[in-house]
């Protein structure tokens, strides 16, 4: 691999970064078989470097066979042939660090596919074999064996446990598609730091762990009770079966071992849905170093919420000695332009009852969610720390919540019995231009269907107007470059006696000021000279539903 120059003697170059996060499958499909693949993203490098971030990072590419889109892992160290060749990951990885752009790729260590050829091996291998003890394999309860051991639910239904077909059961937190690995075991240990040292030596800048608090168990017997898989549920002290184990940061102590056999040392981001209290062990510098604070896109359009999620993540990240991060979306979760034009306080439950129900009749919703949606990520770009994108926010995408059942993939689907409608609506494939095939994501098609609207928020139609979502990232992330220094944030009361709770302000060193408006009444703007508005200022005010930057020295 050649050697660019940004890559040495910038060891922190992750602390205050903007990454962009790619889902290769519905990003540009090159070969027009309506799958994105590894040449789409090479074809829109360019496209990436204008838009003024700093990494990229890459949802799964490995061959799979999209039980969980890719989530579902055949084989660690290879590119899925529907999507590219290793040859062509070089290719995209040198063509992306040319335009000062890092790449980090998404490591799934919780569980491999059923199609591995270790979980093959295992499947073929009687009880007690070397061969079944790589995944978690146990007897099943009844006479026969005949009930599950436990009854552990899995995220994505009602049981964790899947029969094999000489009788005894295996573990997954997931879909049945996906066994979870025993990492007790020194062989799978000794396999990630290979898979780890495979995309370091390609030049792989980072990693993005999926479910990096669920590796280690406590599979004795008798099987604690689980009540549930929430967050809210896990208990502060470790005790979880299933989540958050302290004996995790073994692992990644382990990791960081490799990591910083490189320079500048490979970075990683911890998706751990734990509480917050507990987020700076896995952001420890001695272990991933970065772990994603998902607090913003579960909180409401609210500004109570955003500033006393900010004072506390900005806490967390001074303990564990990292920065903090921040994310409004994901290819997780309902596009936040969406979120935003929902009512506030839904829980999840009724989001998906909204989804089943009316998700098609949104559009009265549009208008006030991205107007929302431009003041949040202003805002969002604003704070120290490093703050991750999701593609086509950019675009200000809603979720397409319409779509039919029988085009759904989502496991989540079928697996929650039809209630759950799952995550394909914030993965419909890209729209480049106003009209076309796939509006300009291929030629022939895209993977899942796109909605009319979608070609009045493509790339070609938002390019050139200044009003548009992708002009306004653009600029504020050129200025974000240009503005952000240390990581020190200072709260700027603003003193409006009747709404005292509509306005969060702050000032970042270099003598800027951040202030969003989350009410609908138009207030004073601070004093300083405007950089940037998420949408108009009128007569002076900064508006309802607007985030300003003002230049206060
Ligand atoms: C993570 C991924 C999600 C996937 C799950 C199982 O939460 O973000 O997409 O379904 O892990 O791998
Ligand atoms: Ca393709």
């Amino acid at each position: 691999m050649p050697e660019f120059t940004f890559l040495s003697g910038a060891g922190d170059w992750w602390r205050q970064a903007v990454i962009y996060q790619v889902y290769p499958r519905s990003f540009a499909d090159a070969n027009g078989d309506g799958i994105g693949d590894l040449e789409g993203v090479i074809s829109r490098v360019d496209y990436l470097a204008e838009l003024g971030i700093d990494a990229v990072w890459l949802s799964p590419f490995y061959p799979s066979a999209l039980a969980d889109g890719g989530y579902d892992v055949d084989d660690y160290r290879d590119v899925d042939p529907k999507i590219g060749t290793l040859a062509q990951f070089d290719r995209m990885t040198e063509a992306l660090h040319e335009r000062g752009i890092r790449v980090i790729v998404d490591v799934v260590p919780n569980h491999s596919s059923n199609r591995h050829v270790w979980f093959q091996e295992a499947l073929a291998a009687p009880a007690g074999s070397a061969a079944r003890e790589r995944y978690i394999f146990r007897e099943g309860r009844g006479e026969n064996g005949e009930l599950a051991p436990n009854d552990w639910p899995s995220h994505f239904g009602p049981t964790s446990w899947t029969r094999a077909p000489d009788g005894q059961w295996y573990l997954h937190l997931f879909a049945p598609e996906q066994p979870d690995f025993n990492w007790d075991n020194p062989e799978v240990r000794d396999d990630f730091l290979e898979t780890f040292r495979f995309w370091s030596d390609r030049g792989v800048d980072g990693f993005r762990i999926d479910v990096a608090h669920a590796l280690i168990k406590d599979m004795t017997e008798p099987f604690q009770e689980i009540s549930g898989f929430e967050q809210a549920n896990i208990p502060l002290d470790g005790s979880h079966p299933l989540f958050d184990r302290d004996e995790v940061h073994e692992i990644y102590a382990s990791w960081r071992g490799v990591f910083d056999e490189y320079d500048p040392p490979r970075v990683a981001v911890a998706e751990a849905w734990v509480p917050s209290e507990r987020r700076p062990r896995y952001a420890s510098p001695d272990g991933l170093g970065q772990a994603f604070n998902f607090d913003l896109l579960l909180a409401d359009w609210d500004q109570a919420q955003f500033r006393d999620i900010i004072a506390e993540n900005l806490l967390l990240a001074a303990q564990s000695g990292s920065s903090s991060t921040w994310v409004l979306s994901n290819h997780d979760v309902i596009r936040h332009a969406t979120r935003y034009g929902l009512p506030s306080g839904l829980s999840v439950d009724e989001v998906n009852a909204w989804l089943l129900a009316d998700g098609g009749n949104i559009v009265e919703n549009h208008e006030l969610g991205l107007r929302r949606a431009r003041a949040a990520v202003m805002l969002m770009l604003a704070l120290p720390g490093a703050t991750y994108l999701y593609q086509g926010e950019e675009l200000g995408l809603f979720e397409v919540a319409d779509l039919d059942a029988a085009a759904l993939q989502d496991p989540q689907w079928m697996r929650s019995g039809f209630l759950r409608k799952g995550r394909d609506g914030c993965r419909v494939p890209l729209p480049w231009t106003r009209a076309g095939s796939s509006f300009g994501f291929g030629t022939d098609g895209a993977h899942l269907p796109q909605p009319g609207w979608f070609g009045g928020c493509s790339v070609e139609a938002e390019q050139d107007d200044e009003g548009s979502t992708l002009s306004l990232y653009r600029r504020v992330l050129a200025l974000r470059k240009e503005l952000q220094g240390a990581e020190e944030l200072d709260w700027v009361p603003m003193s409006d006696e009747a709404r005292p709770d509509a306005v969060l302000a702050f000032r970042r060193p270099g003598g800027w000021v951040s202030a969003t408006n989350f009410g609908l009444a138009p207030v004073d703007l601070p004093a300083g000279r405007i950089l940037a508005s998420s949408s108009p200022l009128v007569g002076g005010m900064l508006t309802g539903n607007t985030t300003v930057w003002l230049a206060t020295d």
